[in-house]
């Protein structure tokens, strides 16, 4: 019995490693690898596979993490390595010292840009623009790939509805639909059109899910999301990067509705597998199997095992619960080998697909792609492209090559560590080029440039350097002033109570005002800030986030405008952080504010008098600071002749308007389509974002835009995961932003 037993594996084994030399042709043939593969591992190898190590030179002594670990198959994955020498020395153990050969994969958080940075994600999505953001994900996948890196823990598609959580940073807005639209060209750009490629990286759609509802905007706070809201609002960006052929998802920290996410039967079995056949693997975030203990979910290590492996939690992030507790687990029949094996089976279907078994090691000899040229390229095309102009009295933008003397003034004006934003990967500051180090280059040979930071840091409270700001004021024509939020205040664990500028920068501003120069505000930031003291005393406003390696370049093309900004925002700015949560799909509520704009911007009574009894705060106006969607332009456009065409055979709504660009200078617009549905069995949002064109239109050109939507977008899911597509009426606008533009009304016929 034994001999033949024996002789067979070893033929197996054999096999396998004639079999696993060459990448499987297809998907059935790596479904046939895998499963040799599977059933040749012991328990031991699988736990391995689903256990993801934390690389750091330090703990190479720690058996676990160690090389030694590879070899005895304890480790499917590390995570952060520092080069490609790492990888490939650990993929030498795993591929040809380990009993099974099975390679590891290495992933990093490749979030804006590898080496090259791109703007914060925030930023990107104020660009609308999917075919620049999947070029950018594409020079980071081929950035990142040359130093080993297969695997990014991005895009980031939490939905953010509260500036006061420092992740909305790493967010695409606060809107379903674009996210989605978004975070899919992010996944395009990541997996490039053949994932086996060397410049490929698998990507991860995170934070599996709601873990943007944070309660108070309070990072890892607890989420009450109830499931017609989780269906409508936080899952279809989730459900666009699955179609999009997402290979990873990763559960996220957060409790949702008294489960943790990285426990949850609900989504993670029900949804994702079941409902959506999603057939690659979900790792966990960083420890949230452990911490479900502090959650309360389990009581040790043991039972947080127990919950994640269960919801198909299918690799753990550091935390080394599966490994320890794995085989106890099993003997209790607590966990089934059929979940391990399936968990395992994704692992490896992902691997295979990126074509690890046959290519494990990174070529070390191909040309560093590090921050070449065309690299830099997209890099300044899509921070142009991100930054949005919110105000341009008297058109003081853009400013002449020949003014006489400018002072570019403010702390932010030539703090390169401040351009990179947060999750700046493998970028580095003294790569970032910031505004004052390239005005120079924009300006003629007869103009003055002055400088004066005003403040050492953009969080520091000294006073003593203003006054030197103000003096460079008083000499100049016109004012640049660089304000706003230093990169650590944003990210992760960087979580603010209050959203307005650090330090003394609303001191600085006043004095510099005083001076009674022309003041253009550049605002940097990872989140919507609250600046009203220093918007009413700016003429121009140039909103321009963290904006990555090409800052400045972008910045000043915008500024002497041999850019013109087409950026809009995709989140709601608060006049105070009082008004958070503020979203422009809100619901109506049984007592709006008054549809007429003036009054909505006025606050209507007093607590004496509280006129109307309307949904409103006594002691400021309604509107937020600038709408969803809302950015201004050198040129402007305006929008006539919304019409609707009768639905084609599929019953699909087609509306057309005509956009005219009505100034003189060459102009991109984004067009945004918004519908209502007046009456729904569920209330329904006031405006919810369905389609936009950027439309790009000389000086004087005017061109009639033409907008499908497919009917099934007008559906939503009730209470209990029923999709309804209801007749009745509804409203269609297609608008320069949320808070714009007059509807057209339709009427959906009973199907
Ligand atoms: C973050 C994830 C990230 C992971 C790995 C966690 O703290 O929440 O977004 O991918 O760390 O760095």
């Amino acid at each position: 019995m034994r001999l033949p037993h024996l002789l067979l594996s070893c033929a197996a084994f054999m096999l396998a490693v004639t079999v696993f030399s060459a990448q499987p042709a297809t998907e059935a043939e790596i479904e046939i690898a895998v499963g040799k593969l599977l059933s040749q591992m012991t328990l031991a190898e699988k736990l391995g596979q689903m256990s993801q190590q934390h690389y750091d030179t330090k703990s190479l002594t720690n058996p676990v993490s160690s090389a030694n670990a590879v070899r005895n198959g304890q480790v499917g994955s590390f995570l952060n390595p520092d080069s490609a020498e790492t990888v490939n020395k650990l993929q030498k153990v795993a591929v040809e010292e380990s009993r099974l050969k099975i390679p590891l994969i290495f992933g990093i958080d490749v979030i804006h840009g590898y080496r090259t940075l791109f703007p914060i994600p925030l930023g990107q999505s104020c660009s609308w623009n999917p075919e620049l953001i999947e070029a950018a994900g594409r020079v980071a996948a081929v950035e990142s790939s040359s130093a080993g890196i297969r695997w990014t823990f991005a895009p980031m598609l939490d939905i953010a509805r509260d500036a006061r959580w420092g992740r909305i940073a790493e967010t695409l807005g606060e809107d379903p639909y674009l996210t989605g639209q978004l975070g899919a060209a992010m996944v395009r750009g990541f997996q490039g059109k053949d994932l086996t490629a060397p410049d490929s990286i698998a990507a991860c759609a995170k934070h599996y899910v709601g873990y943007g509802a944070a309660e108070g905007g309070r990072d890892y706070n607890t989420t009450l999301i109830p499931e017609a809201e989780l269906r409508n609002i936080y899952l279809p960006s989730f459900r666009a990067a699955k179609e999009a052929g997402v290979q990873t998802f990763m559960s996220a920290f957060n409790d949702l509705n008294g489960v943790p996410t990285s426990g949850n039967v609900f989504t993670l079995r029900q949804v994702l597998q079941k409902e959506w056949g999603f057939d690659g693997f979900v790792v966990s975030d960083w420890e949230s199997i452990k911490e479900m203990i502090a959650h309360g979910a389990a009581a040790d290590l043991h039972g947080a095992a127990r919950l994640g492996i269960n919801a198909g939690v299918d690799m753990e992030m550091v935390s080394t619960s599966y490994r320890d507790h794995g085989a106890a687990l099993l003997r209790e029949g607590a966990i089934s080998t059929a979940m391990l094996d399936d968990s395992v089976r994704r692992i490896l279907r992902v691997k295979f697909r990126l074509g690890l078994f046959s290519n494990p090691y990174t070529d070390t000899t191909r040309p560093s792609p590090l921050l070449s040229e065309e690299n830099l390229r997209v890099a300044r095309a899509l921070a142009t492209e991100s930054m949005v102009l919110l105000k341009n009295e008297k058109s003081l933008l853009p400013l002449s090559a020949n003014t006489k003397t400018i002072a570019v003034i403010g702390p932010l004006a030539d703090s390169a560590v401040d351009m990179r934003g947060c999750w700046s990967c493998r970028g580095e500051a003294s790569e970032c080029r910031t505004v004052y180090s390239v005005f120079k280059d924009y300006v003629g040979a007869k103009s003055k440039v002055l400088y004066a930071p005003g403040l050492e840091h953009a969080s520091s409270t000294d006073t003593s350097e203003i006054a030197a700001a103000v003096k460079a004021a008083r000499k100049a024509d016109v004012v640049v002033l660089c304000i706003g939020e230093p990169h650590e205040l944003s990210g992760e664990a960087r979580c603010r109570a209050f959203i307005d500028l650090p330090g003394a920068q609303d001191q600085l501003i006043s004095a510099v005002a005083a001076t009674g120069k022309p003041i253009v505000l550049v605002v940097f930031g990872g989140r919507p800030l609250t600046f009203a003291n220093a918007a009413a005393k700016a003429q121009s406003i140039l909103y321009a986030w963290h904006p990555g390696t090409m800052a400045g370049p972008a910045i000043c093309d915008l500024l002497f405008g041999r850019a013109n900004p087409s950026g809009k925002l995709t989140t709601t700015f608060p006049r105070t952080v009082g008004q958070i949560p503020l979203y422009y799909n809100h619901k109506n509520t049984g007592r709006p504010v008054p549809l007429d704009p003036k009054a909505a911007q006025t606050p209507l009574g007093t607590a004496e008098d509280p006129k109307g009894y309307y949904s409103q705060y006594l002691d400021i106006p309604q509107a937020p600071a600038y709408p969803f969607g809302f950015g201004l332009s050198y040129t402007t456009f305006a929008y006539s002749d919304l019409k609707l065409e009768a639905p084609d055979a599929n019953g699909a709504i087609i509306a057309t308007v005509t956009i005219a660009n009505t100034g003189t200078r060459d102009g991109v617009e984004v067009a945004q389509l918004y519908t209502r549905q007046l009456v729904g069995t569920l209330t329904r949002p006031v405006k919810e974002l369905k389609s936009f064109q950027r439309v790009a239109l000389k000086a004087g050109e005017q061109r009639s835009v033409r907008f499908e939507l497919p009917k099934h977008s007008l559906g939503y899911y009730d209470n209990t995961g029923r999709f309804l597509l209801e007749p009745g009426k509804y409203h269609l606008w297609i608008a320069p932003n949320s808070a714009k533009g007059a509807p057209v009304e339709f009427v959906l016929p009973t199907q």
